[in-house]
Order: C-alpha cells, then sequence, then structure tokens
C-alpha cells in the first residue's frame, strides 16, 4: 500500500525539503494561497470528514469554520505533546515526515487567516523541536512560511515551543496555558479555544494534532471525494495505529479507518509475542476502557463509532495488546498510579479520587486489601463521574470500572474472596 501519511516508509528522504518538494511537497499549499479562497479550504476539508486524531475525533473542517472572521489575532496550535501512554505516531511523521506537518498547518492557518502557527512540543521532543526549527527555516527561505507567503501579502511565522513534559499538557486549554508561560493547567470552558477570549493569549485558535493536519496536504491536492473513498462512512481516511504492548510486531501502521481489530493485530501486526493468546486490549492507550479480546471485539472495525458501541473509545488509536499472563489488577494499578502522577491537581475529585485510588491498588498488590476496599474502589469513580474539569479525570476512571466489568474474578482473588466462596461452598 502507498503512504498517505507515513510518506516516509516509501521515500526514505522525504523529510529533506528538496525531496519533498521533488514528491509534490507544498504544491497543496501553493494551490490554497493562490487559487483557492480560505473558505474554499475549509469546505474541502469539511466535505473531506476529516476527524481530529488527537483523540476526540471531532471535524477538523468544522473546528475551523468555528474561528470569528472578523478577529484580527487568530492562531493555529500544532498538538504535538503525544503524551498519552502507547501513542508514538506524531513523533514519527514530525522526524520522518516533518514538511508534510508544516505545510498543514500552514494550510489551516490560510484556512483561518491566522497571524501565526505554534508547534507545541512535548519537552521529551527537544532534539525533534531543534531539527523541526531547521526544517521550518527552510520553507521561510523558499516563501513558503514567514512574510508575504508567495507573493499573497499574508503572513504567518511559524514558530517551536518546547513544554516541560507533562500529560496534562496534551489537553488543549493546558497546553495553551503553558505556551502563554502560565502554569499548565486545563481552562474553564467556555470559551473554547476557538472562540473570542479562549485560544492563545485570548484570541482565537484551532488547536488540532500533528497527524490531523499531515492529511490536509493531500486532501487538497486530491479533493475531499477522494479522501473520503478512504475507511468508511463517518469514519473517514486513513489512520495511524500505534500496537504496542504484547505484539508481535509493534510499530505504526498506516491503514484505513474500519479494518478490523483482528485485521490489524494478526494481519497486520503479527499477531501477539510468544505465541501467547490474546487476553485483553487497550484500543486507546490508558485512557479509554479496556476490552476483553472475544470475537466479537476482535470484528470490531476500528472507527470512531464501532469502538465506542462495544464499550471503548477510539482515542489516538494506541492499540496496546495484553497476553494471557497479565495481571489485569496490576495492569489496572500501573494505569491508575500513571493518572495519580499526572493528574494537575487543579479540582477536588481528580486530585482526590486518583491519590485514593492509587492507595487502593498499592493495598491490593501487596496483599492488605480487605473486601471493604474492593466496594471503596467502585465509588470512588462514581464520585468522579462528570464532575472533573477536564477529561483526564474521565479517563481516570476507566481503568477501575472496566477491569472491574470483564475482569473482577481477579480482583476477587487479590482480597481472598474466591478462597472464602470456594471454603465455604
Ligand atoms: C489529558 C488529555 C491529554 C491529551 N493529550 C493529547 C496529546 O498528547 N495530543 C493531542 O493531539 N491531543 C491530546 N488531547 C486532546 C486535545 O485536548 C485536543 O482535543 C486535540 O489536540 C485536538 O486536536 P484534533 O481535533 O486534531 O484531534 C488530550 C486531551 C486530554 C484530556
Ligand atoms: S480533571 Fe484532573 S487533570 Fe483535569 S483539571 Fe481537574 S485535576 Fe486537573
Amino acid at each position: 500500500m502507498t503512504h498517505i501519511l507515513l510518506r516516509n516508509r516509501d521515500i526514505p528522504d522525504i523529510w529533506q525539503f528538496e525531496t519533498y518538494t521533488a514528491n509534490g511537497g507544498y504544491e497543496a499549499l501553493r494551490q490554497a494561497v493562490t487559487e483557492m479562497t480560505p473558505d474554499e479550504v475549509i469546505q474541502v476539508v469539511l466535505d473531506s470528514n476529516l476527524r481530529g486524531r488527537g483523540g476526540a475525533g471531532f471535524p477538523a473542517g468544522r473546528k475551523w469554520s468555528f474561528i470569528p472572521k472578523d478577529a484580527k489575532t487568530k492562531y493555529v496550535v500544532v498538538n504535538a505533546d503525544e503524551s498519552e501512554p502507547g501513542t508514538f505516531k506524531d513523533r514519527e511523521l514530525l522526524e520522518k515526515n516533518p514538511h508534510q506537518v508544516i505545510e498543514g498547518a500552514l494550510i489551516a492557518a490560510y484556512a483561518i487567516q491566522a497571524s501565526g502557527v505554534y508547534i507545541y512540543c512535548r519537552g521529551e521532543f527537544w532534539d525533534l523541536a531543534h531539527a523541526l526549527e531547521e526544517r521550518i527555516a527552510e520553507a521561510e527561505a523558499a516563501n513558503l512560511a514567514g512574510e508575504d507567503i508567495l507573493g499573497s501579502g499574508w503572513s504567518c511565522p511559524v514558530r517551536v515551543h518546547l513544554g516541560a513534559g507533562a500529560y496534562i499538557c496534551g489537553e488543549e486549554t493546558a497546553l495553551l496555558n503553558s505556551l502563554q508561560g502560565l502554569l499548565g493547567q486545563p481552562r474553564v470552558r467556555p470559551p473554547f479555544p476557538a472562540q473570542m477570549g479562549g485560544g492563545l493569549y485570548y484570541q482565537p485558535t484551532v488547536v488540532n494534532n500533528v497527524e490531523t493536519l499531515s492529511n490536509v496536504p493531500w486532501i487538497i491536492r486530491n479533493g475531499a471525494e477522494a479522501y473520503r473513498q478512504i475507511g468508511t462512512e463517518r469514519s473517514s481516511g486513513p489512520k495511524i495505529f500505534c500496537l504496542s504492548g504484547h505484539a508481535a510486531n509493534p510499530g505504526n501502521y498506516e491503514l484505513p479507518l474500519g479494518i478490523t481489530f483482528r485485521e490489524l493485530i494478526f494481519e497486520h501486526g503479527g499477531g501477539v509475542w510468544k505465541e501467547k493468546a490474546l487476553k485483553a486490549i487497550l484500543p486507546s492507550g490508558a485512557s479509554g476502557p479496556i476490552l476483553p479480546a472475544t470475537d466479537e471485539v476482535l470484528e470490531t472495525p476500528l472507527t470512531y463509532e464501532d469502538v465506542a458501541a462495544v464499550g471503548s473509545t477510539l482515542g489516538s488509536a494506541s492499540v496496546i495488546l495484553l497476553d494471557e499472563d497479565t495481571d489485569i489488577v496490576w495492569a489496572a494499578a500501573k494505569m491508575i498510579h500513571f493518572f495519580k502522577h499526572e493528574s494537575c491537581g487543579k479540582c477536588t475529585p481528580c486530585r482526590e479520587g486518583t491519590y485514593w485510588l492509587d492507595r487502593i491498588y498499592a493495598r491490593l498488590l501487596s496483599g492488605q486489601a480487605t473486601p471493604h476496599d474492593l466496594e471503596v474502589l467502585e465509588t470512588v469513580p462514581q464520585q468522579m463521574d462528570g464532575l472533573t474539569l477536564c477529561a483526564l479525570g474521565q479517563f481516570a476512571r476507566s481503568p477501575v470500572w472496566a477491569t472491574l466489568e470483564h475482569f473482577r474474578e481477579e480482583y476477587e482473588q487479590y482480597v481472598g474472596l474466591r478462597e472464602a466462596k470456594a471454603e465455604r461452598a
């Protein structure tokens, strides 16, 4: 298959400006800026049904259309925080095909008539951020970024910013705060980033994921209809699936949305390592509910709707496999510890809830938990339900309730309930 996003797999030197442009690079930006109005660009992206690849799957064209046209200052922010456990697709795109990300961001910027683009990279991407600055300088030298782009009169500098390495700074409003030099904590919404008062420096701002924007040059060059031919009606286009955990061949796989878990894991990913049986799947890293590896789940198409219908989320498609030997309580404890560590502490249900959950898991794993701890374990996520300022507090609930729903007997073993029941019988 020829790649749309991971073109570096077909053209290894595509990170170089000369190779990128020799293979059609920046033609879409040229087409947009010299032949299309900003509204026409938004319409093509709307018609393509491109949905955000950062987690929520929100249509990109709709987000762009929310930006008030009369605002004087507007921004595009590229979310390159990539902190979700098991997600490593944006890194490959930024490292191996960076001009495509820059071109996609500039087309988005043209569509909303932005005054600047910021690429926000997680702190650990420091080496990558420096390389990106060199790629941006190449684009500027060719009059594709910066002042008076392609002689159109529209100017748009592109800047790279490094975070300090916090998961919460992937959440768009915490990211904007961090970019502004404030504490990286989510903002109260509304106003949303696209609205006046809600974005970067409180100006209307589009925040899009790296992979989302990487789709845009292809859509402009090939048209919305061609893009919709890939994937399914409601989940269009290609997607990079990050396969990890107990996979035989972990890595990034660019495939059309709508392939099944079974196809991804067994046909493309070589199955489970060491020829073990598959016990469970985390379809969206630590954030989405775990699914047992039943036939129904394995036959589920990887789309935003279908994964939701079986009780989880596609998210950024970081598919983590857990083999038959995995201790599910241990796995849930690891995820809860992560959320407790990454909770920014701004709201009480998340700050205290993740702390209490972490303590209960510590008791479970050390053999000190009682059946009462199991009851408390069930009530804490209920008390966080819908009461947190951002989605981290909601993500932190799922390792508990989903593992309890599907693998309750493993918890019962930890608190000795199973043995007690067996003795009574
Ligand atoms: C705790 C948390 C962490 C997030 N981390 C990321 C991230 O690392 N990268 C990302 O693109 N989106 C992340 N998001 C989603 C962003 O808030 C936002 O929805 C996304 O950047 C929008 O881009 P898209 O519409 O192109 O998907 C995160 C959300 C939450 C709640
Ligand atoms: S839910 Fe958690 S991470 Fe989000 S704002 Fe509240 S305390 Fe911070």
